[in-house]
């Protein structure tokens, strides 16, 4: 039976099969998340958060090691997260170029209330 996936907060949906890395499904949705090792757990660049695991195959002790203690926070690398069963909800990090333009846009509201 394949695993549903969705990817908050841009709402995207995928169904992929079991054993599929979070980083495959993501593609499968047309959703961005940024390497640079090619997914072999070095780059931590794809940190997702995933507050309910119970979809997920266990955690290899590679990916473990290398998220030295984060995984307690939710934090998952989408290279190495295998989807098992059920509906997972990944939660993606904040894109820093949207913040910056956020952060840029609220404060000239707030130069433009002064005036
Ligand atoms: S793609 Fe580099 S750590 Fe996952």
């Amino acid at each position: 039976m394949d695993v549903q996936v969705t990817f908050e907060p841009l709402a995207r949906k995928a169904k992929v099969r079991p054993g599929t890395t979070v980083l495959q499904a993501a593609r499968k949705a047309g959703v961005a998340i940024a390497t640079r090792c090619g997914g072999n757990a070095s780059c931590f660049m794809c940190k997702v958060q995933i507050e309910d695991w119970t979809g997920l195959a266990p955690m290899k002790e590679n990916e473990r090691k290398k998220l030295a203690g984060l995984e307690k926070t939710g934090t998952r690398l989408a290279c190495q997260a295998v989807l098992q069963q059920g509906h997972v909800i990944i939660q993606l990090p904040p894109d820093p170029l949207r913040a910056a333009i956020a952060k840029q846009l609220a404060k000239q509201q707030e130069e433009d209330t002064l005036w």
